[in-house]
């Protein structure tokens, strides 16, 4: 325990020169001014419906057509929106960062990727992708769900959007575990820190001895955890931190 804190405390004292492994992770306000709406901004409503009621697996066996429409309507949209300047700042450092570097996002869009980034992991699943519910198949899909297409490895008319719900395990946990015990510097930007686990990765990686940054429009829920917050629009804050980091 006295080795980690020590460990903390000399990368906080000596600034960015230890720094090697990098772990962002990324939420609702980097795509934001790309056009995508956040969750939480208008009190999470959508259409009345309180976002944790069309994001279960119960919401969907119980109003199946309800939910397929809200992410047809938001497959729809993120096909419509462009990577904005904090999505390519962040594609950059991924091309000429010689260290280990990982992207978790929590987001379902697709636009970390088209900006060009891919040391990167959908932690809760993408909307351009479909889940066959009856032989496990996933698909790349980029039209609607809601009318039953059938699954094109079986043929059943069982697909669900592949995004994970509330209740059910993000993916590729074991990865990003991983990650967060040897990284260095934990940057979280554009989320509210609202949804666990995503929500406690500060606190992992502070414990393992990491120096962790917030890059926000509004301090999240986490934010004293931080050791330090920038506040400001992620097109403005994420490429100006991209730039000190690699100067
Ligand atoms: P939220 O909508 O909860 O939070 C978005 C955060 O982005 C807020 O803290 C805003 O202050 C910030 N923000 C808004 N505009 C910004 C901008 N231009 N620049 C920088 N920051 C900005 O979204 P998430 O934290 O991503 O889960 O939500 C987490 C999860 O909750 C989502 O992945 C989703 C949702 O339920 C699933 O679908 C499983």
């Amino acid at each position: 325990m006295g080795g980690l804190l020590h460990r903390a405390f000399r990368r906080i004292g000596t600034g960015m020169q230890d720094i090697r492994n990098i772990v962002i992770l990324t939420g609702a306000g980097i795509s934001a001014e790309s056009g995508i709406d956040t969750f939480r901004s208008e009190g999470g409503l959508w259409e009345q419906h309180r976002i944790e009621d069309v994001a279960t697996p119960e919401a969907f066996a119980r109003d199946p057509d309800l939910v397929l429409n809200f992410y047809d309507m938001r497959r729809e949209n993120i096909q419509k929106a462009q990577p904005n300047a904090a999505h390519v700042a962040l594609a950059k450092l991924d091309r000429d960062w010689s260290g280990n570097l990982l992207i978790i996002t929590q987001n379902v869009d697709d636009l970390h990727e088209r900006a060009g980034a891919t040391r990167l992991i959908h932690m809760h699943g993408e909307h351009l992708s479909a889940w066959c519910m009856a032989c496990d198949a996933r698909t790349t899909w980029r039209d609607a769900l809601k009318h039953r297409p059938p699954c094109p490895s079986c043929g059943a008319a069982a697909l669900r959007p592949d995004i994970v719900w509330f209740g059910e395990m993000p993916y590729r946990m074991d990865e990003i575990e991983t990650a967060l015990r040897q990284c260095d510097l934990f940057v979280s930007i554009g989320t509210s820190g609202a949804v666990y686990p995503a929500a406690g990765y500060v606190r992992t990686t502070r414990h393992y001895g990491a120096y962790t940054l917030e890059l926000n429009l509004d301090p999240s829920q986490g934010s004293i955890l931080f050791h330090e917050t920038r506040l400001g629009r992620a097109t403005e804050l994420v490429p100006a931190w991209v730039e000190g980091l690699v100067a």
